[in-house]
């Protein structure tokens, strides 16, 4: 008897247990109960009688979120009406529904200038209003409402309208049909297609309603470097149930189209872009996709880049070939995002190519084409200059790719919160027409003027359970997607508010985290790449140090081709004297770079060979700076971990100890990073390591015998 009375106490435990666990899986959507009375007290009374109008499947998903959160935030069960009451204490819907309804608390035309996805939620006779002129933008302005009571605000007295800056805010998976996922970190692909179409997974409608409350509105499924078989009739079928799932939360399914499925699954001899059989076979594939999936949204191409196939195959240019898939999808008002990411080893500067290839083609793009775009103009570096084609299209419409997995950045293991990146690059000035047309004017169209406009994130997204594999790299896809919709939003902002819904709002625990996210890029940056260093990461997998890389057939794939140490100095010559990158810059931004005693101590080492013993604007000669920024980033990473080990109390214990676990790797890996990087360095600068810094335990030939044959995500 006692036996089973021990038996199921054990059992209670366990299942409360079970209820605390904190896996991560409710990413920033989490609706915990408030605890502040008070605060609880006003949104209760404030969502006394809900209303949403409508009827549409969005406007169900826009209350049933309000539902959820509700329930879980306030603990009230109020019914959501269709239809306006006198008694309504809330009010959501189109314009067209509301007014049908209610006089408008607001003037009409400010609504309709919010166009479709935007909307405005104001306080008249003390009840709330969200009004837009689409159901989706009900939706956005429902999850914008909820994100202020996650976050605790006052909200009395509101008047906010709000609308994107940027058309197309998309998610680009590097997703392999295989399931694995290229550069991917948290598991496999969240993508069944095993099962599809038959079986959705809860995951897709929860993945949707995590883009949908930040305003991505499309994803790419696939992997750029593509697999033909995403086109067959049997996997678009699979496509399309995911479409089915994304609609009512306003995401657009795209897909990557492999230049040469003309003739590996249309039997075709050829996949030339100016021939009429080709042309017509993609026209015709491209009716079957809007057949299956009305609301496709179009192509996302890799040609010629990385022994991808593409129109340069056939002689014809990338203008040829992105103009074949517009054609083709002109009819749907689908669109083409046509990739700059090429590099060929006939040039003497991979820095330089992606302008070379494409700046002679600007203009020559149909209206449904927009050049898809890196940040910077090597490869997703932990900091790279702003890529100097963003001053450099007029006549083109250029979309911004982010890399959000972190596959430069400490892949699974390390805390890097990117924003303070993206908004580096975003805030830069490209001097395109004058003193500040910044990178983000250039992106959001206002430069060029233009209404095709788009920025991606390469997802961070796997199957693990709390989708990202380290609980702060939910925060970048958070990030990515607030600063779609609003460039001009702060990254204090953003992590602040993703620490609150994500962890806790007590100001104790915000400040702190807040703090180590915000420190957290500079600290990588410094601990691999300080001063203007690149790509010096091993070869491949990119998983830890390897300056002294040196041995594939390329030379534009080895670390030595990059950082160019030798015993006078160190950085790679791009001026008038070097290859002359700079050149491609508007001369407001190449003369401040051109100069090593000008350049920002930041990039110097990416336009500059200089001696070891160069003088820093610190006063520090180079050598002493490369060892003192190797040092603070080891550090920063000590003190992010001292700070996290003292908000144990704030946090659930599985994330608590997840992220103090994996801080104790990034520590590690800090280290590694700098004993490698300074011992490899120091075998031409020929200086010692001066004695205040911590010297390495270990040989440089120790770190060279490190292999990773099994490094995940290749
Ligand atoms: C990087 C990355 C590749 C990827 C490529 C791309 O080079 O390492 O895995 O395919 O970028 O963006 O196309």
């Amino acid at each position: 008897m006692l036996h089973r009375k021990s038996l199921l106490v054990l059992c209670i435990l366990l299942i409360s247990q079970f209820a605390l666990a904190e896996d991560g899986y409710r990413l920033w959507l989490r609706y915990d109960k408030i605890s502040n009375a008070s605060l609880l007290g006003k949104y209760r009374q404030q969502l006394a009688v809900p209303v949403i109008t409508g009827n549409s499947a969005t406007i169900t998903a826009a209350k049933d979120e309000l539902k959820n959160g509700i329930t879980g935030l306030l603990n009230i069960n109020s019914g959501i009406l269709n239809s306006y009451t006198s008694k309504a204490t809330f009010i959501a819907g189109t314009l067209a529904t509301i007014s049908n309804q209610y006089k408008l608390p607001v003037e009409k035309n400010a609504l309709l200038g919010l166009g479709d996805e935007g909307f405005t939620i104001t306080t008249k006779d003390q009840k709330i209003f969200i009004i837009a002129n689409t159901d989706i933008g009900v939706l956005y302005g429902i999850f914008h409402f909820l994100r202020l009571l996650q976050t605790q605000q006052d909200i009395t007295a509101l008047h906010i309208s709000t609308s994107p800056k940027i058309k197309y805010r998309l998610l680009n998976h590097w997703d392999n049909l295989n399931r694995t996922v290229e550069r991917g970190y948290a598991g496999a692909s969240i993508w069944d297609w095993h099962k599809l179409p038959d079986y959705i997974d809860k995951r897709y409608i929860d993945y949707a309603r995590a883009n949908a409350s930040v305003g991505i509105n499309g994803t790419v499924l696939t992997n750029v470097n593509a697999n033909a078989t995403i086109l067959t009739p049997q996997y678009l079928d699979k496509v399309a149930a995911l479409a089915n799932v994304f609609r009512p939360y306003g995401i657009k399914v795209f897909l990557t189209a492999r230049f040469s499925a003309p003739i590996e699954i249309g039997g075709l001899k050829t996949a030339d872009p100016l021939n009429d059989t080709v042309r017509q076979w993609w026209k015709d594939k491209v009716k079957e996709i809007y057949k299956l999936i009305p609301d496709f949204g179009g192509f996302l191409v890799k040609a010629n880049s990385e022994g991808q196939p593409g129109p340069q195959d056939y002689h014809r240019t990338h203008a040829d070939g992105a103009n074949m898939f517009a054609d083709a999808l002109q009819p749907f008002k689908g669109i083409v995002m046509w990739r700059a990411f090429v590099y060929s080893q006939l040039s003497n500067d991979r820095f330089k190519q992606a302008y070379e290839e494409f700046k002679p083609l600007d203009g020559q793009f149909k209206s449904n084409v927009i050049l898809q775009v890196k940040n910077g103009p090597i490869d997703f570096q932990p900091r790279e200059p702003f890529s100097p084609l963003f001053g450099a299209m007029p006549h083109t419409p250029l979309a911004m790719e982010f890399q959000l997995t972190q596959e430069y950045l400490g892949q699974g293991t390390h805390l890097v919160y990117e924003a303070p990146m993206f908004k580096e690059t975003l805030e830069s000035d490209t001097y395109e027409k004058g003193k500040g047309s910044t990178v983000a004017k250039v992106i959001d169209g206002s430069i060029n003027n233009f209404s095709l406009t788009a920025i991606a994130g390469v997802s961070n997204i796997g199957s693990d359970i709390n989708w990202c594999s380290h609980p702060f790299a939910q925060a970048n896809w958070y990030a990515l997607g607030r600063l779609a919709w609003d460039h001009t939003l702060s990254s204090e902002q953003i992590a602040k508010e993703w620490l609150q819904q994500t962890f806790s709002n007590d100001p104790a625990f915000v400040n702190i985290a807040q703090k180590i996210m915000l420190q957290s890029h500079e600290a990588m940056v410094n601990y691999m790449t300080p001063v203007g260093l690149a790509h010096i990461m091993y070869n491949g997998h990119h998983y830890g140090p390897m300056p002294w890389g040196n041995t594939l057939p390329r030379p534009d794939w080895n670390p030595v081709y990059y950082h160019k140490a030798d015993a006078a100095g160190i950085g790679f010559n791009r001026t008038a004297t070097g290859t002359d990158a700079l050149s491609e810059y508007k001369q407001d931004v190449s003369s401040l770079w051109s100069d090593s005693n000008t350049c920002a101590d930041k990039y110097l080492l990416w336009f500059h060979h200089v001696s070891w013993n160069h003088t820093m604007h610190s006063g520090r000669s180079l050598w002493n700076e490369l060892c003192y920024k190797y040092n603070a980033g080891v550090d920063t990473v000590k003190y992010m971990q001292q700070q996290w080990n003292g908000l144990q109390k704030y946090v659930d214990a599985e994330r608590f100890t997840e992220v103090k676990q994996l801080l104790n790797i990034q520590v590690k890996e800090a280290t590694w990073w700098r004993n490698a990087c300074l011992l490899y360095f120091q075998t031409f600068s020929k200086l010692p390591i001066p004695a205040n810094y911590e010297q390495p335990d270990k040989t440089l030939e120790y770190y060279q015998s490190l292999r990773f044959p099994y490094a995940p995500g290749n």
